[in-house]
């Protein structure tokens, strides 16, 4: 095919990434992971799995990087979970010193790719890749507000029992406990899901979406979800592939939007074959916008722990 993804780490997320990439038929897939065969193994299951599916995207496993180069796109999922008894500086900074050396090995080969983050914790390691592949801001991408929306989404087609198609919403701010649903941006075919559900009932979705990775965790005990996270890697990836100019929410460097500075945050974004395009700014209430400040001082912090770290 003409178009070429890197997916880094063949776990879970990235495995799954491949598989949806592949079945879109939006692109060729490398699929890297360090584990000796492990990549390897689930390209050649994919691509023997093609002639079923009816795809015609190849899939090629490597644990080295000379196989990618030229990607359109790589998307970093590559990372340790967090394991009984680590610290969650233990955890940035393990995850922090795999993330700077997949983007160095996978920035050399691909120079003018987009980047698209997935690996936790999410702001912080956009801010790795970013000072690691010394890329515009346009080309390092994070994904999570697509993944927050679309669990929210799902919550509020789950209450009102209509179709998913029909729902829309916007969850802005930092991938973690501090996250802003935006409910007044939040429709069921362009009805304002304010007008539609209580108050508390809201709250109680909002409360939901902000705890869904935990949610997930708790279910699975033994890893994080990874088929939502993957759908919405792929949702970013196809807008850019096919330069659709699709308006979604992704952790985006600010330099001044929002009254952000210097900092990798969740905002509304226009994606295209530049990678972010536009940097979309809604009018915020006052109450909407002091959930964003609070969500960036979080992220602020995480950024200074890993400063510290480095
Ligand atoms: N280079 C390449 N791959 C690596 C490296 C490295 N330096 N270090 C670790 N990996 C690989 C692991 O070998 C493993 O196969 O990253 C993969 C991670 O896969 P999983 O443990 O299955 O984790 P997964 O559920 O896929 O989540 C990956 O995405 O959503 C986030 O929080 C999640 O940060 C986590 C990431």
């Amino acid at each position: 095919m003409d178009k070429k993804v890197t997916v880094i780490g063949a776990g879970n997320v990235g495995a799954t990434t491949a598989q949806r990439l592949a079945e879109k038929e939006l692109c060729d897939v490398v699929l890297i992971d360090i584990a000796e065969g492990l990549p390897q193994g689930k390209a050649l299951d994919l691509v023997e799995a093609a002639p079923i599916e009816k795809h015609d995207s190849f899939i090629e496993g490597s644990n080295t990087y000379d196989a990618s180069a030229g990607s359109d796109i790589i998307i970093i999922t590559a990372g340790i979970p967090r394991k009984p008894g680590m610290s969650r500086d233990d955890l940035i900074k393990t995850n922090m010193n795999i993330m700077k050396r997949v983007t160095a090995d996978a920035a050399k080969q691909s120079p003018d790719a987009i980047i698209i983050i997935v690996s936790n914790p999410l702001d912080a390691m956009c801010h790795v890749a970013f000072d690691t592949s010394g890329f515009p801001k346009n080309r390092v991408i994070g994904m999570a507000g697509v993944l927050d929306s679309a669990r929210f989404r799902a919550f509020i087609a789950m209450e009102l029992n209509v179709s998913v198609e029909n729902t829309h919403a916007f969850v802005l701010g930092g991938h973690g406990d501090t996250m802003v649903p935006l409910p007044r941006y939040s429709t069921v075919a362009g009805i304002p899901i304010t007008e539609l559900m209580t108050a508390e009932r809201i709250e109680a979705l909002v409360d939901r979406t902000r705890k869904g990775g935990g949610e997930i965790v708790s279910l699975l005990k033994t890893g994080s979800a990874f088929y939502a996270p993957s759908s919405a890697a792929v949702e970013m990836a196809e807008a850019i592939l096919k330069d659709k100019k699709k308006i979604l929410p992704c952790a985006a460097y600010l330099e001044g939007e929002y009254g952000i500075d210097g900092l990798f945050i969740g905002v509304p974004v226009k994606l295209g074959k530049q990678g972010i395009e536009e940097i979309i700014q809604i009018k915020l209430t006052g109450a909407e916008n002091a959930a964003l400040q609070h969500s960036a001082e979080a992220v602020k912090n995480l950024v200074a722990d890993l400063k510290k770290l480095a």
